[in-house]
């Protein structure tokens, strides 16, 4: 259902970016109505975001003053979204300044607010914007950590505005869940997995799957954005945008991803296997590529069982060579058969592979793989079994990240 939302853009080049955002929430049924700094029209006109939006454009608490809308918009919000938020108006915020409409929706804002911040690098390590963002931060509001990439000119680091896309994720997030994300995984490393992986049969050819790996940047995403210091192996994801403050390394085949997650899991506190990862590969691969001459017939593929990463991650943990790892988080999508239902299937799983918890997804009929929408169930060895219902990969991202800072808490 369409709720009321209030995108204020704050006066940097990023602005631009804001009006996509503001076509995808209207596009998600939402009513937006967008407030501009004065600095921001300096980059987009009113016009622009008036049309995108449906509604007027203000930026002075003098406009519409018999409704009070200073007071009114705030109070009526269901959400405000500040993006770009630049370095002064994170000042101004925190500051608890009304010198602008944004700025008094700001304090008169009882719902749920989320800033993206994007900035030159300077700015936003300087001692002045660190100390604003956490007084925000402490007072529950949301500030995305920028991403890091091109800036203005030809400076390059952290300050980049998120992609529209996440911002809009964060937006859709914050509204499902009606409080602020916690910083509770500050100080955790996260290793994530993605993606399906690809095992080469000859230099063009491969046997893979259809995961997009859109749930495991989702969960790598939420956890960098609660704190933690992610690591996202992304096993055939270059469609994909990188969550901001997420770095990302991309394998191809299971061999390579187990490798991967064998040099990087020591550093880690928890494991999220989201990957798809083929069972078996081609026992050779060809050096050139396979011809089909006219009168041959299809030559066999014989296939090798590639390694279990999950079940290996937990076998070197009870080898006491993961010292950190508190969480190793496997995901099962599973269909259910004339032995039992998609829990049963998922509950043999869960003892089989010997992780502390499994997100189980039921598939067939389209659901799951390549799409947005995500449903299921989360498994704890303990016993325990969460619905994680339906909604947005990343509204399920955020319950996993929920069951993994649990599971860190409870065992440091
Ligand atoms: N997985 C893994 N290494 C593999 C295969 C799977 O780490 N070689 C992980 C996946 O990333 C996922 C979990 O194990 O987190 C379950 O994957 P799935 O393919 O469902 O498990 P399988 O053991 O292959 O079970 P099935 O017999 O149902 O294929």
């Amino acid at each position: 259902m369409g709720k009321r939302v209030i995108v204020g853009v704050s006066g940097g080049i990023a602005a631009y970016k804001a009006c996509s955002l503001v076509r995808q929430l209207k596009e998600a049924g939402h009513q937006v109505r967008v407030m501009p700094t004065e600095s921001a029209l300096n980059f987009v006109g009113a016009a622009t975001f008036e049309a995108l939006s449906g509604e007027p454009v203000r930026t002075g608490v003098f406009a519409d003053v018999p409704e009070v809308a200073h007071v009114r918009l705030g109070q009526g919000a269901d959400l405000v979204v500040v993006a770009p938020a630049t370095a002064d108006l994170l000042a101004r915020a925190a500051s608890g300044r009304a010198d602008d409409l944004l700025t008094a929706t700001l304090l008169t804002a009882h719902c749920p607010v989320l800033f993206a911040p994007a900035m030159h690098t300077e700015m936003w390590l300087h001692p002045a914007t660190v100390d604003n963002v956490a007084t925000l931060r402490r007072r529950g509001a949301v500030v995305l950590d920028p991403a890091s990439g091109r800036l203005t000119g030809a400076d390059s680091g952290p300050g980049r505005l998120p992609e529209p896309d996440e911002i809009a994720a964060f937006a859709e997030l914050l509204l499902a869940r009606g409080d602020a994300l916690p910083r509770d995984l500050t100080g955790r490393r996260l290793l994530i997995t993605a993606g399906g992986t690809r095992e080469p049969l000859d230099p063009v050819r491969f046997i893979g799957n259809l995961s997009s790996g859109k749930q495991g940047y989702a969960v790598a995403r939420v956890a960098a954005q609660r704190g933690a210091e992610v690591t996202l192996i992304g096993a055939n994801t270059t469609g994909l945008v990188n969550p901001a403050g997420v770095d990302v390394v991309p394998v191809g085949s299971a061999t390579q991803l187990a490798e991967t997650v064998a040099k990087l899991a020591p550093e880690a506190d928890a494991l999220v296997m989201a990957a798809a990862v083929a069972d078996f590969r081609p026992s050779a691969v060809a050096e050139s590529k396979m011809k089909k001459d006219a009168d041959s017939e299809p030559s066999r593929i014989d296939l090798v069982r590639n390694d279990d990463i999950l079940a290996a991650t937990v076998r070197a943990r009870a080898d006491s060579e993961l010292p950190r790892m508190a969480a190793i988080v496997g995901f099962a999508a599973e269909t259910g058969d004339a032995r039992g239902d998609v829990l049963f299937h998922a509950r043999a799983k869960l003892a089989r592979k010997g992780c502390d918890l499994l997100v189980v997804n039921a598939v067939g009929n389209g659901r799951a793989f390549e799409v947005d929408d995500n449903a299921g169930w989360l498994l704890g060895a303990d016993g325990s079994e969460t619905v994680l219902g339906h909604g947005s990969k990343t509204l399920m991202a955020s319950r996993i990240v929920d069951a993994v800072a649990g599971a860190l808490r409870e065992r440091s």
